[in-house]
């Protein structure tokens, strides 16, 4: 799909082959993102902005002498992390909400009251596109500096057509400012638009036969989004938009079983989706339904916290063969939380996942659940040279640490780019 960047764009300042040496160890799934796999005092070689070579450092050293040599400085390297879920398209915060949520209100008599979305829509709708473009590229930009070298981004915060093409829109010329990959998702179904009220279905006719073929022509998208919960779409709606966009060659995920069970995994199953989101309230017929159709399930810890809902348990998941990854959700509403690797260390409390699993759900799954895990998500040769070195030697550090483990640089396409200094605040 085009609304993918190429793994080949030249960055500026790139070397364009560098043998990474001196580290505690490489770590990396293995191509089946089955295991992770550790290299004591490996080496990592990129050229030409993939990796070429990985393994004892020795041995790698002696078959690239041309390669210019980069010290890890006795510190842990991993593979770029992969953010599969945000929604960091959106003007203002809802803290006040958040505060009302604290005293008693729910997410859901929020929303019902005209709140809620709709709050972040009005907001998102009032900004200047100049002004959501550069905060996206400062967000994406803070992002790149705590490890992640791919991430995605929905939109939904514009909720009409004419909204989510704007969204669309600031979300490529964002990328465009950016180093990191990019992944653009159109949240199509997400709240109903106050101009849509009483008119639900031709919203969906809309959407079906306007927006998508226009996302489509100017390749705004490579993936659709719906959420699928009794305060937003019904299963019928949301499977209807999804075999449109299907059709038309997107590929497709959903926010399924949030709030409560409402077949959203189940469809998922059914059309074949890239993954399925939230799953606070799945079964295990849900998980098994997602083992069996393939489909990645995403857990969003800061969104289960915040919204007070249970986490499914390590052992449970193991037990049924679920493919796991974790991302931040980053959202006004439910998610404010701005680093992956911090999301992962909640996971790692809350469910249970150990070392491994948590870097296996922040990589190469994570890279799954947005259909490139062939390039991203670990370092095998061939893989795009996208690597982190952390300050710090073990992998187990990686989920221990709170705050989270900061990076000493970030690899890109096999270059390592100057990170923002200081962080600069990314929220209005
Ligand atoms: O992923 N659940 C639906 N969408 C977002 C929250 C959106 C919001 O509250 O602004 C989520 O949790
Ligand atoms: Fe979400």
């Amino acid at each position: 799909m085009p609304a993918r960047e190429s793994a080949t764009r030249p960055v500026a300042g790139g070397a364009s082959y560098i043998l990474l040496h001196n580290t505690s160890e490489v770590v990396t799934p293995d191509l089946a993102g089955e295991k992770i796999v550790r290299f004591p005092k490996g080496a990592v070689v990129f050229q030409e902005g993939r990796v070429v070579e990985i393994g004892p450092a020795a041995d790698v050293a002696s078959r690239h002498r041309e390669a210019r040599p980069v010290n890890a400085n006795g510190h842990l390297v991993t593979p770029g992390l992969v953010e599969c879920h945000t929604h960091m398209v959106f003007a203002g915060h809802r803290a006040e909400e958040f505060h009302r949520r604290l005293k008693g209100e729910s997410y859901e008599e929020i929303a019902a009251a005209g709140g809620g979305i709709l709050t972040t829509v009005r907001a998102t709708g009032a900004e200047r596109e100049a002004a959501l473009e550069k905060n996206l590229a400062l967000r994406l930009e803070r992002w790149r500096a705590s490890g992640c070298t791919t991430v995605e981004v929905k939109s939904g915060y514009g909720v009409t057509p004419q909204g989510e093409m704007r969204l669309l829109e600031i979300m490529r010329a964002a990328a465009q400012r950016v180093p990191g990959r990019v992944h653009r998702t159109a949240l199509l179904l997400h709240a109903l638009p106050e101009t849509y009220r009483g008119r639900r279905e031709r919203l969906l006719e809309d959407l079906a036969t306007r927006t998508l073929p226009e996302i489509r022509r100017r390749e705004l998208a490579s993936a659709v989004d719906v959420f699928c919960a009794r305060m937003a779409f019904s299963v019928e709606e949301c499977r209807g938009l999804l075999l449109k966009a299907r059709e038309m060659g997107f590929a497709i995920k959903l926010h399924a079983d949030q709030l409560e069970r409402n077949g959203g995994a189940q469809l998922a199953a059914e059309l074949g989706a890239i993954s399925a989101d939230h799953l606070e309230s799945a079964s295990d017929d849900d998980w098994r339904a997602l083992v069996k159709a393939g489909v990645v399930g995403v857990l969003l810890p800061a969104a289960a916290l915040t919204l007070g809902l249970p986490l499914p348990d390590a052992g449970r998941l193991r037990a049924l063969g679920a493919r796991v990854a974790i991302a931040t959700d980053f959202n006004p509403g439910t998610a404010p939380a701005q680093s992956l690797l911090e999301c992962g260390a909640l996971a790692a409390r809350l469910c249970g996942f150990d070392a491994e699993e948590t870097l296996l759900a922040m990589t190469w799954n994570s890279a799954r659940a947005l259909g490139v895990e062939r390039e991203v998500g670990h370092l095998n040769p061939g893989a795009a040279g996208d690597a982190v070195v952390w300050e710090c030697e073990t992998m187990e550090e990686l989920p221990y640490w709170l705050p989270a483990v900061r990076p000493d640089c970030v690899f890109i396409r096999g270059a390592d780019l100057a990170l923002p200094t200081v962080e600069r605040r990314v929220w209005p």
